[in-house]
């Protein structure tokens, strides 16, 4: 399959589902303290996802139907629900872990960082996009390793106009990370998407320069690096069939946008006030 040219109808929308995104991670701000549980900042995430925007969190039930997730008038999904999808609207990643979280009854504590990882589906398209919180006084260390992170995922925003390849991109992350003595998870990446939540290509967060897919005007993606304060390896959590957290329970972070290609550069469709692009 090739990757998926947007047509202006389908950018607008992506637009749109791409603010809602990151309307839900600046109204979660304001919760994120120490002693609130992730399963309390979900059901916040949930109700103003669903009852405020009008939208459905993508994934709520993620990978117990085929995918798109088909809603009906009401915003519900028009078929059953089958089998063990991911059981949240957001996934919370705690300290070592590096994605995919699932909110728990667990109070945070002061120093904890935790990643919130935000996809909202509005009018059939995804908005997808995730950043660090940290919980009362941060150590150095989490703060050097949630900010170094953030600085590769700016850095890489930076870099995509038509023409820029994947290769180059995913090269110029890993070597910033590495450079500062982290390493980048390999087995998750970055991906294209709009209306399928994870549709090709997929952009690693490694790479080799001049190689891999070339960019279009029109094309959709994410980029969300997940760098180890260790080493890159991971662990996948049996029991629930969703946690991954790092192999050496060093700590991980992990930031991410949706992007859009445009005629001279990009546009941040997930882009929050708070960001300067
Ligand atoms: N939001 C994640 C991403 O950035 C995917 C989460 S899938 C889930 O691609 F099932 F774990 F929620
Ligand atoms: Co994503
Ligand atoms: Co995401």
């Amino acid at each position: 399959m090739a990757i998926k040219i947007k047509t202006a109808e389908e950018i607008e929308k992506m637009r749109v589902a791409g603010r809602l995104a990151a309307e839900v991670l600046e109204m979660i701000g304001g919760h994120v303290k120490k002693g609130v549980t992730t399963e309390e900042l979900d059901r916040i995430c949930h109700e103003h996802i669903v009852k405020v925007q009008g939208g459905y969190p993508a994934t709520l039930n993620y990978g117990s139907q085929p995918y798109p997730v088909e809603l009906g008038e009401d915003g519900q999904p028009t078929r059953p629900i089958v089998g063990e999808g991911f059981p949240k609207s957001c996934c919370t990643s705690v300290n070592d872990v590096v994605c995919h979280g699932i909110p728990n009854k667990k109070p945070l504590r002061n120093g904890d960082i935790v990643n919130i990882d935000v996809t909202v589906i509005k009018d059939g398209y995804h908005g997808d996009t995730s950043k660090m919180f940290i919980v009362g006084e941060p150590t150095p260390q989490a703060q050097k390793l949630v900010q170094t992170t953030q600085e590769a995922l700016y850095l890489a925003i930076d870099m995509v106009k038509p023409d820029a390849r994947l290769g180059d991109i995913g090269y110029a992350i890993q070597k910033y990370a590495e450079g500062k003595g982290y390493s980048i998870v390999r087995e998750y990446c970055g991906h294209g998407i709009g209306a399928t939540f994870h549709e090709e290509p997929q952009v690693t967060h490694y790479g080799k320069p001049g190689t891999g897919v070339e960019l279009k005007e029109g094309m959709t993606f994410t980029i969300e690096p997940m760098v180890n304060a260790g080493k890159r390896y991971i662990k996948h959590n049996k029991k629930d069939g969703w946690t991954v957290t790092t192999k050496d329970k060093s700590l991980s972070a992990q930031w991410e946008h949706t992007l859009l290609v445009t005629a001279t550069g990009v546009e941040v469709l997930t882009k929050r006030s708070e960001e300067n692009f």
